[in-house]
């Protein structure tokens, strides 16, 4: 695989049963790229997500990730995920969370700066179970975060997070990747979608439609990328 690639999807496919969750994905995510997966409820983004970390794999088709041809154990210190369901341990506090992710990793020294940056150092002696829904999230990417990750895989990370902290969660990504981390977001916000270099639109388990924003407006017939993107989703279903 070109070296260029931290992530390399090559016609996966991928079934719950009888039904297809993925039918066919071919992607490359470049390294240092802000690459945006969005697509209706149970299009399989979170399904493609889970194959690039490896945490199931595909029936066809083949995942590589940072040289490595995925499921593989090694690679994983090199990935930050955060789930679209904030997997934390509730009894734990913000901090002995995060710890307990930057432990795994040989990442203590990480543990003050992720707090920071999701502006829970104040609160991390907070029992998780007595946090917001929003502080929750947060905990969840710093966890996510802690290790300095070469690639970070974020499902949909700022549900329930409020304005001002979507901003600075996305300077915080764009910097990131300015310093060469690869960053898989998925997400539903239009205003999100844009900040991404480059965008896949998946539907039905298939990849309909990749491109910059303005790549996919004009795809799409539309200045707004909403109307672009179902004017695409449309398109394919007729
Ligand atoms: N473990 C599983 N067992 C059975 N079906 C599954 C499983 N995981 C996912 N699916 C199905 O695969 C399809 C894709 O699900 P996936 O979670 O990848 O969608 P998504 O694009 O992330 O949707 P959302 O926007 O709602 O998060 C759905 O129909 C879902 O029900
Ligand atoms: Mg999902």
């Amino acid at each position: 695989m070109n070296d260029a690639y931290a992530v390399d999807v090559e016609e996966v496919f991928k079934s719950f049963g009888s039904f297809k969750a993925l039918n066919g994905v071919t992607l490359r995510v470049r390294k240092g790229e802000i690459y945006g997966l969005l697509g209706p409820n149970g299009a399989g983004k979170t399904t493609l997500i889970r194959l690039i970390c490896g945490l199931v794999e595909a029936h066809g088709g083949t995942v590589t990730v940072l040289g490595r041809r995925m499921p593989d154990i090694a690679v994983l210190r090199h990935i930050g995920y955060m789930t679209q369901q904030a997997a934390l341990y509730p009894a734990l506090s913000v901090e002995e969370n995060v710890r307990f992710f930057a432990a795994i990793n040989g990442a203590e020294d990480g543990v003050r700066e992720a707090l920071g940056l999701v502006q829970l150092w104040e609160r991390r002696g907070s029992v998780v179970s007595t946090l917001s829904g929003g502080m929750r999230q947060r905990c969840s990417l710093a966890c996510a975060l802690v290790h300095r990750p070469e690639l970070l895989l974020l499902d949909e990370p700022t549900v329930g997070i409020d304005p001002q902290l979507r901003v600075q969660f996305w300077d915080y990504f764009r910097r990131m990747a300015a310093d060469g981390t690869t960053l898989v977001v998925s997400s539903h916000v239009m205003d999100e979608a844009d900040r991404c270099q480059r965008l896949g639109l998946i539907q039905y388990g298939r990849l309909l439609a990749e491109g910059s924003p303005a790549d996919i407006r004009a795809q799409g017939g539309s200045q707004n990328l909403e109307e672009a993107f179902l004017a695409l989703a449309g398109r394919r279903e007729s």
